[in-house]
């Protein structure tokens, strides 16, 4: 999938609209919780820089249904922006409007300013033509970053598209490229690390990629529906029963392609209700009332025994409850074994999987962290993403 990009297209001088995926949290002393985003934002800016360009980003933070909402303001976030740049970076009060327009008349090559949160105007989510047009009047060339979001059609991700030329930064190349090594031309042999809670949407991502797959790994909230489908009594973890079936069929199919190799836990961390007792048992004697929430150290030795060989390895969900110590442990260890794969392309999406690896501290020896959540989850799924689709095709 290539996309035209900043490469392709004369930028010099011109005002761009840069969208971004800004959607980022911060604690109750304005600290920002994880500034991923918006450091993989930066070459991008950079780039633009170069050309003079003069530069209007705009983003979404969270979910304020067209209201404008102080606590979602884009300001702390055009601040952390300012020191993560060395630059001041001017923070609008409005996405769109003759205060707006004006501000941006006065940008100087290179200067920058954010506009407020998209998601304030009704016209966003709605891909109100109206309002995409309103925005794409700031400015010559729509360039996209916003990997994150590009699984929705709103105004600012695909609307100003059909007003401006759109195409990608340097940060939504990246993530095509990872992604799409994963799933157009998987070099082989492939694994894949499959945790979190929602068995459906792990299916999904196997029903596109299992064919290709060497080596499926199970961990996390799903592998107790996979466990459970086998007959084994997973105590009081949490279980889709609705997905047992799906479970099972995959498994079938696992049992009769020689060449694949299935990894469920054989061993897990197990607490009690009130958290006061953990221990390691293995899958077969969980006891009542007890909840599986991490993988045990054989079933970590078997993940990495399995991958070893590997080429190319994805990870998407935790496998386990990692936000939680001593429950984390599973998870880091699938982090550092991913950075240890020397010679694999190693990419690893959505958002708890990411926050895994930075918890792990092994961000840096991966091939890819993806800054998309549910972009990279669709993406796994083989699903096309409007904002990507409507970008220019590369001749
Ligand atoms: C994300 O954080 O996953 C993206 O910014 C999309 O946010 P949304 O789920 O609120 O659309």
């Amino acid at each position: 999938m290539t996309k035209q990009t900043i490469a392709d297209i004369d930028l010099q001088g011109k005002t761009v609209l840069l969208r971004v995926d800004y959607n980022v949290q911060f604690d109750d002393s304005g600290e920002i919780l994880d500034d991923h985003r918006l450091k993989e934002s930066i070459p991008t800016i950079r780039a633009l820089q170069d050309k003079e360009a003069r530069i209007v980003i705009c983003s979404h933070r969270g979910r304020p249904n067209g209201e404008f909402v102080d606590e979602l303001r884009n300001q702390p976030v055009a601040a952390h922006l300012s020191k993560l740049l060395g630059q001041e970076v001017n923070a609008l009060d409005e996405a769109i409007g003759p205060e707006v327009k004006k501000a941006v008349t006065k940008l100087a090559g290179g200067e920058i300013v954010l506009l407020e949160n998209v998601r304030f105007y009704e016209g966003e989510e709605a891909n109100d033509p109206g309002f995409a047009r309103e925005l794409a009047s700031l400015a010559d060339v729509f360039v996209s970053d916003a990997f994150g979001t590009a699984h929705r059609a709103h105004a600012s991700v695909v609307g100003v598209g059909f007003y401006l030329p759109a195409i990608s930064g340097l940060l939504m190349q990246k993530e095509l490229d990872y992604l799409s090594r994963v799933t157009e031309s998987i070099e082989r042999p492939f694994g894949i690390i499959l945790g979190g809670g929602k068995v459906a949407e792990k299916l999904r991502i196997l029903g596109h990629l299992a064919d290709q797959a060497d080596v499926i790994c199970v961990g996390g909230g799903i592998a107790n529906t996979f466990l459970q489908g086998q007959g084994i009594d997973v105590g009081d973890s949490l279980v889709e029963e609705s997905r047992i079936d799906d479970a099972l069929s995959l498994m079938r199919i696992a049992s009769g392609r020689r060449d694949l190799k299935l990894v469920l836990p054989t061993d897990v961390v197990v607490s009690d209700s009130s958290g006061s007792t953990v221990s390691t048992v293995s899958v077969n004697r969980v006891p009542p009332g007890f909840r599986i929430l991490d993988l045990g150290r054989q079933t970590v030795e078997d993940i990495r025994e399995a991958l070893k060989p590997m080429k190319t390895i994805v990870w998407n969900g935790p496998v386990g409850l990692f936000e939680r110590s001593p429950f984390d442990t599973g998870s880091i260890e699938i982090a550092r074994i991913l950075a240890d794969s020397v010679g694999a392309t190693t990419v690893v999406g959505g958002g708890e999987t990411a926050a895994a690896v930075s918890k792990a501290g092994v961000g840096g020896r991966l091939s890819h962290v993806s800054t998309g959540g549910g972009a990279s989850l669709q993406m796994l799924e083989g699903i096309n993403l409007p904002g990507v689709e409507v970008l220019l095709d590369s001749e």
